[in-house]
């Protein structure tokens, strides 16, 4: 508490805000020290330049400057206090106006009109047919604005957008007057084209003549707005997923994600591959152990399935070429913005092909693809929303062996963290990590790797990687060399922005070569007997590949991280909601 008697100015440090007078907290204009305590009599004024000088009595002259500076204070607050009274008085009468205006509003019943022709029920996809007729709509309140007596809404169905407007009766109802956005509503009315130089979705807006409400959304704290929006932290938007993806980007990226699977699914009908669902829960690795989700089944140890490959090779035989879409799941401890814990892997399979057939499949699937979506009026609407500059990939890709890729690294000073004999990274006298050139028969790392795919700016294929750096089912490079020094028929598929987004490989056909392989992995043949089986009855060359679905929506919808581009996305921790 501040001394009654003695009251402390300090002109430099002092504050008039957050101080009180007291010696250790004083305030800093003397006028603001004789306004405050010139109801206390006459206290003892205590002033100094700053904390170095001692507080000093304050000279007449000051004191009778800051006495008709305290004066205007004093006025300046009397104003306040009639501002703030006036305005108190003008809220109360304006709240008792608003609870009269919704005490009326709810003898208003609106009641359909019979007499009216017949609303034909409509998703807001379908509207354009529907132009001057009359209408049933469902939807949410995606944006909601208030102007005199009319309410102007945009709805929101899932298949599209469409503004409303609600005038006379339709807009003084106790729930028109208290509708929020996201509320859930039925609206009846004539579509009409909106007038010249104004702008609708569709070009075209509904004039309601009866509408109800279906499910309300709160306003106030809890509101839609308040709980998530475009500025919210990632990590609240993760939290609240299923708020943000009522949003127009998040809706627009899994529309575009649905049109994407159904193109694929065009092109392998085309390339005449088959669909096969395979199993999650299995007992083998493909892609290494380190990467296994482990599960107790049924007093086994199981796991989540890497990826579906080894199953695919046991559907040539009888199926033919064959592709899946399954989820696989990757135990890595990776953050970055490419990698998920679960993610959507489309796989195919082929027989009796070569390494190069395979990468043209590969090219060929994609572009298909991409052509589909293209031409799909929907699809290419939205490609054009999220991702203005996006441009089909000229064709043929680019084709970079592992060794050039590695010579290009070096040409263009890619480095990488020099690692030691436990895979540490070295760090130079200044706490950064040494930095080396790329050597044969190292890994291309992501960072490295992102920074070539962003140079070259195109689609590349890298192919021919050493065997020690990928999975042991991987065919040999013929005549490259032995075991793990050998280089494999493998490919990456990179493209610019995402980095890898397809990883393939012509498969080991043969058992004995098999078997070997999987001793240097350190991996039981007895539990592969029916991949192995393939190789017993009936071997082919054959080869086939992974794509991530997220990653090439990542690419094509130019999104910075694969976690917009998937439902509910998963990542180490997170496996909410
Ligand atoms: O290169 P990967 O590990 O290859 C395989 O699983 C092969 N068995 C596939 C096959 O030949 N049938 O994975 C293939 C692709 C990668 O190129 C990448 O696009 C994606 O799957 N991928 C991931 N996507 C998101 N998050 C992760 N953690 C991913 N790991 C791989």
């Amino acid at each position: 508490m501040a001394d009654t008697t003695h009251i402390y100015i300090d002109e430099a440090s002092g504050s008039d805000t957050t101080g009180t007078g007291a010696e250790d907290k004083p305030y800093q204009t003397l006028a603001f020290a004789i306004f405050t305590h010139s109801a206390n009599g006459s206290p003892v004024l205590r002033i100094r330049k700053d904390p170095n000088t001692p507080y000093d009595e304050p000279t007449q002259s000051a004191v009778k400057k800051a006495k008709k500076g305290a004066e205007g204070l004093e006025k300046k607050k009397k104003k306040a206090d009639e501002l703030k009274a006036r305005e108190e008085k003008e809220g109360e009468e304006e709240r008792l106006k608003r609870e009269k205006v919704l005490e009326d509003s709810k003898k208003i019943v609106l009641e359909e009109d019979a007499s009216l022709d017949k609303a034909t029920r409509v998703k807001l996809f379908q509207l354009p047919e529907y132009r001057q007729k009359r209408v049933r709509v469902f939807g949410w309140v995606h944006r909601l604005r208030s102007q005199k007596e009319i309410i102007f809404i945009v709805l929101r169905d899932g298949t599209g957008y469409l503004q409303a407007v609600l005038s006379g009766r339709m807009s003084q109802t106790y729930h028109a007057l208290t509708l929020n956005l996201e509320s859930s509503v039925e609206l009846v009315g004539t579509l009409q084209e909106v007038p010249e130089g104004k702008n609708a979705p569709g070009g075209h807006e509904l004039i309601v003549d009866y509408w109800k409400l279906h499910g309300s959304a709160p306003g106030g704290d809890d509101a839609f707005t308040n709980r998530v929006n475009e500025k919210s932290d990632p990590s609240i938007q993760a939290d609240l997923r299923h708020l943000v993806l009522r949003g127009e980007t998040a809706s627009s990226i899994l529309k575009l994600r649905a049109h994407l699977l159904s193109a694929f699914r065009e092109t392998y009908v085309k390339h005449n591959l088959t669909e096969v669902t395979t199993p999650c829960l299995v007992q083998t690795q493909v892609e290494g152990g380190a990467t296994l989700f482990k599960l107790d089944y049924y007093g086994q140890s199981a796991f989540l399935t890497q990826s579906s490959q080894l199953y695919l090779e046991t559907c040539l035989a009888s199926l033919g070429d064959v592709y899946c879409f399954q989820e696989s799941f990757r135990a890595e401890n990776s953050h970055t913005r490419r990698h998920l814990a679960e993610y959507t892997h489309l796989e195919g399979e082929l027989a009796f092909i070569t390494f190069d057939d395979l990468m043209s499949h590969i090219e060929a699937v994609i572009c298909d693809t991409i052509d589909i979506l293209l031409a799909r009026p929907a699809a290419a609407a939205l490609i054009k929303q999220l991702h203005p500059a996006f441009k089909a990939p000229a064709r043929p890709f680019l084709r970079l062996s592992y060794v050039d890729a590695i010579k290009w690294l070096n040409e263009h000073k890619i480095q990488r963290p020099e690692e030691d004999a436990d895979g540490n990274t070295i760090k130079d006298a200044d706490g950064n990590d040494k930095m080396v050139d790329h050597a044969v028969g190292d890994d291309i790392a992501e960072a490295a790797e992102r920074k070539m795919t962003d140079i070259i700016g195109t689609p590349v294929f890298l192919h021919g990687f050493p065997a020690h750096l990928k999975a042991f089912y991987m065919k040999k490079v013929p005549g490259s060399g032995a075991g793990r020094d050998a280089f494999t028929e493998s490919c990456d598929l990179l493209m610019p922005n995402v980095g890898e987004i397809v990883g393939g490989s012509m498969r080991i056909a043969d058992s004995e070569e098999l078997l070997a392989a999987y001793a240097h992995e350190g991996i039981d043949p007895k539990d592969y007997y029916w991949f192995t089986d393939q190789r017993k009855y009936g071997t082919c060359e054959h080869g086939g590949y992974g794509l991530g679905v997220e990653r090439l929506l990542a690419w094509l919808a130019d999104r910075f991280t694969v976690r917009e581009c998937v439902l509910y996305p998963r990542w180490p921790g997170r496996a909410t909601p």
